[in-house]
């Protein structure tokens, strides 16, 4: 979904934070190495002890700044067993993803509302449209792990939510109320969940 490049590469200059242009400009080409086209960040497993069970490590733009101007970036999402990767859209890119290892409910709506969803094993494939509300669930008996890959540097993320009911400032809860038809303590009860 990113604009076509204009060269072979740009790699993100991120100390050039005195111009904003749309994505990053380039790092002078004789400052470029080998290096900046290899990235170890998806290597790790993710610490999976928060309120969901799973965690995305993000191979993108932000942290490997070769992908500027390519249009593509990737996640490794790991999963505690039950862990759940919870709704959320990308505003920028389409998903597509693949099992590594364990047994995940992957499970996607569309804009008819009509909900698709499979349980993936290792190396099976799926793919998210552009976005689509998504989620990814842990129903393995042990641990899993996906990658994802995106057509965008930076996807971008819309986490429900925490949209919803972790905004800053928060969303009034009349707004939310009349959203979700209950009563004004659900809303400040969900609110409480997501509060630190
Ligand atoms: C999974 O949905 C991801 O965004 O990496
Ligand atoms: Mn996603």
């Amino acid at each position: 979904a990113d604009p076509d490049p204009l060269q072979d590469f740009c790699v993100a200059d991120k100390s050039a934070n005195s111009i904003s242009v749309n994505g990053f400009p380039c790092k002078p080409a004789s400052k470029v190495s080998s290096d900046d086209f290899f990235f170890d960040g998806l290597t790790k497993v993710g610490d999976t002890s928060n309120i969901f069970g799973s965690i995305v490590t993000g191979g993108n733009v932000d942290n490997f700044p070769a992908l500027n101007t390519l249009g593509i970036s990737m996640n490794r999402v790991d999963f505690a067993p039950g862990g759940l990767n919870p709704p959320h859209s990308h505003p920028r890119a389409t998903e597509s993803g693949v099992v590594i290892d364990g047994q995940v409910l992957v499970g996607f709506v569309t804009t008819g509302n009509v909900y698709h969803s499979k349980v993936l094993n290792a190396g099976q494939m799926f793919v998210i449209p552009r976005g689509l509300v998504h989620f990814q669930k842990n129903v393995g008996v042990g641990k899993a792990f996906i990658i994802t890959a995106f057509n965008s540097q930076l996807p971008g993320a819309v986490v429900l939510p925490f949209t919803l009911f972790a905004s800053t400032p928060s969303i009034p809860d009349d707004v939310l109320t009349r959203a979700f038809q209950v009563e004004e303590k659900v809303v400040e009860f969900i609110k409480s969940k997501f509060s630190s």
